[in-house]
């Protein structure tokens, strides 16, 4: 009798712990931020919509009025964002009765930058081949219109379609006609179509026998280029060019500037009220701070430009770096409209197998006070326009991992209004990608998922520094861009690591100060003394500004060298801590989401130990010093690490053995 009691008893607590227990809702990653919440076509079918001239054109106006939800908006682009402004509210839980918004983006152009080859490849691309697909004979319409949904529901609405490396075929017929038609789908979703030139094209593709931007011929054949795009794409946004960089020719060629040289093209398009990005990467050989170089460039022609010129730059002075001051470009030119270059693909950050959440780097640098107009100037009031890297290829997930969508949200949303935090979007991007379990309450789902998984995004970036290249250290990469080459020091000073940490017997880091290259006075004051003063130098930018001492002592009392072993060591804790608080995560994912995430961040905790003991372990050769107490041995000894690389397959992605660890080879051309 009692035992059958008992029975009933436990069989009872069974029951109720299976019927309580959350169930994971299938998902696969496919749907990005567009998850959760009501269909478009649900939400749009149940407002009023309105066109309201009196309204900037993507501006929207959502508001309750006559027992009726409406949105109003300056254009149908602008209704389209406030279609997807009130679905992510829905889902956010701010769209009870009376909701009353009205928003407008901060810029005018929020573009994409593909970096995508006519060969299908993706420089840089990390979720396969190019989502273009380029060499098929037929346009993939879905996914471009899928592409055009997660766009619009951010806001975002340009796209360069190919490598800013062009092919010059971009611009023969057979492609431009391909291109109209992308831009016929692209054109539904708000989005213009641009495309990325190369300089010498009239020369490969006409036979001319100058690319001289002041030679007529040249001119006149610009002028009808343009012509014949436009009467495919009459919207046809506009160039993005890349000269006289990285071995691409410019008008410098010519004996010209770079003014010279864009004005030439905005010449051709302004009929059609296109525009000319021109990037200021670049970087002679002949300067000896290659973090001086665009404002060596660029600033003589401040005030030069046409009128449909933009000057892009990238955040930072040299390249994409986990942590890069920002460009003193932005604080320095007054008279040219500025466009930020941001990359989502994280090309040092990872690629697609590391989770590095990128919107705290962006704010990083959006908030960076450049005093270019004196006090409360920063960064993201010196542009006009933002552009990023797009981090897009064929993969069904689009991203290559379902953390790496994050980015490309977290840039679209930034791009739309670059005052809001990255801890808002890292929330909104989780609540709108990862469904809640059945069975399991929003307060449950709250702070059993959410906000570990924020906090998770939140740590992301800071983790992946502090395993790469802590206290201001940067470039530590071989050929590859994935994994530690600090040895390197063949070829082109400018290119090696060795060239940026500058580490021998006495100490390490590249001096930028006023007795080195002085790249301090590129920024205005008083950053630029906050810069060169050891005492007010932010110590997590310490050794980009500064060559010291192994034993200069820092806040924390600690000696720089003990400070850059902890740094590797807390990074791959973070790591450590992150793939712990997933574990315990798997109730409340998708089987898929959550397999895929606990590989990838072993994968991460393994490739951050390899990044520690290849650079501590190389340090330490240089300067003899035992790493600190209280961090952990290498795993790895220096003499197996060094002068190899990781294994990449035939798109540059690293190989990784069956338990997700970097398979470490020698690389092709033996180093000394
Ligand atoms: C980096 C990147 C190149 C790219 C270049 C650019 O150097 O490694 O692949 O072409 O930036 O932005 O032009």
């Amino acid at each position: 009798m009692r035992k059958s009691f008992f029975l009933t008893v436990l069989a009872g607590a069974a029951l109720l712990a299976a019927c309580s227990r959350p169930a994971p809702v299938a998902q696969d990653g496919s749907d990005l931020w567009l998850a959760a919440g009501r269909p478009y076509a649900d939400i749009l079918a149940s407002v009023e919509t309105t066109i309201d001239p009196a309204l900037p054109a993507e501006a929207f106006h959502i508001y309750d009025a006559d027992g009726q939800r409406h949105v109003a908006a300056g254009s149908e682009a602008g209704l389209r964002y406030g279609v997807y402004a009130l679905q992510r509210a829905e889902v956010l839980g701010q769209a009870g009765p009376g909701m009353d918004v009205q928003e407008q983006p901060r810029y005018a152009l929020r573009l994409l930058n593909h970096w995508d080859n006519l060969d299908d490849t993706v420089e840089r691309g990390y979720a396969g081949e190019s989502m273009w697909e380029w060499t098929s004979p037929t346009i993939p319409e879905a996914r471009i219109r899928r592409y055009g949904e997660l766009c619009a529901s951010v806001g975002l609405n340009g796209a360069v379609l190919n490598n800013v490396n062009s092919n010059p075929l971009i611009l023969d017929a057979e492609h431009i006609a391909r291109v109209a038609k992308i831009a016929d789908i692209l054109r539904e979703y708000g989005i213009k179509t641009y495309l990325s030139i190369k300089w010498t094209s009239p020369i490969a593709l006409s036979g001319l026998k100058s690319g001289d931007p002041l030679n007529p011929q040249v001119r006149q054949w610009w002028k009808d280029k343009a012509a014949e795009i436009y009467k495919a794409i009459p919207d046809f946004g506009g160039f993005l060019v890349k000269a006289n960089s990285e071995g691409q020719a410019g008008p410098q060629d010519y004996g010209r500037t770079h003014a010279d040289g864009a004005n030439m093209l905005g010449e051709a398009v302004a009929p059609y009220g296109g525009i000319v990005m021109w990037r200021a990467f670049v970087y002679s050989p002949t300067s000896p701070d290659r973090a001086n170089q665009a404002v060596e460039e660029f600033l003589p022609l401040d005030g030069k430009f046409a009128d449909n010129v933009i000057v892009q730059i990238k955040n930072g002075p040299v390249d994409f770096q986990p942590r890069e001051p920002f460009s003193p470009l932005f604080g320095q030119l007054k008279d040219t409209q500025m466009m930020m270059e941001f990359q989502i693909t994280q090309e040092y950050l990872g690629f697609s197998n590391h989770l590095a959440y990128l919107g705290t780097m962006w704010e990083e640098c959006l908030q960076s006070d450049t005093y270019r107009d004196g006090p409360g100037t920063p960064v993201s009031k010196t542009i006009s326009a933002i552009a990023g890297v797009a981090n897009t290829g064929q993969d069904a997930n689009f991203c290559g991992y379902v953390f790496a969508q994050a980015n490309w949200y977290a840039f679209g949303r930034l791009a739309w209004d670059p005052e809001l935090s990255a801890e808002q979007i890292a929330d909104e991007w989780i609540r709108q990608t990862f469904l809640k379990p059945d069975g399991m309450t929003d307060k449950a789902f709250e702070g059993k998922f959410i906000e570990p998984v924020r906090d998770i995004l939140m740590a992301s970036r800071e983790a992946v520094v502090d395993y790469e290249m802590p206290v201001g250290l940067h470039h530590l990469f071989g050929g590859t861009h994935y994994g530690p080459a600090p040895w390197d020091r063949l070829g082109r000073p400018d290119w090696t690591p060795a060239y940026y940490h500058q580490a021998d017997s006495a100490g390490i880091g590249f001096d930028r100060t006023r007795s080195g290259s002085d790249n301090v006075d590129q920024y205005n004051e008083p950053l630029a003394s906050q810069y060169n003063d050891l005492a007010t130098c932010p110590e997590n930018l310490l050794l980009w500004f500064h060559h010291m001492p192994w034993d200069y002592q820092m806040a924390s009392g600690r000696t720089v060298w003990d400070e850059i072993c902890l740094h590797y060591d807390a990074g791959i804790r973070q790591v450590e801590a992150f793939r712990q608080t997933w574990a315990g995560l798997k109730p409340y994912v998708a089987p898929a989401l959550w397999e895929e995430t606990a590989r990838k961040l072993e994968i991460q905790q393994h490739d951050g130990e390899w990044w520690r003991d290849a650079n501590v372990g190389y340090f330490q050769q240089i300067n003899g010093l035992p790493l600190p107490a209280d961090v952990r041995p290498l795993d790895t000894p220096i003499d197996s690490l060094i002068y190899r690389q990781v294994r990449s397959d035939r798109l540059g992605m690293p190989i990784h053995d069956e338990n997700n660890r970097p398979i470490i080879v020698a690389p092709r051309f033996r180093r000394p």
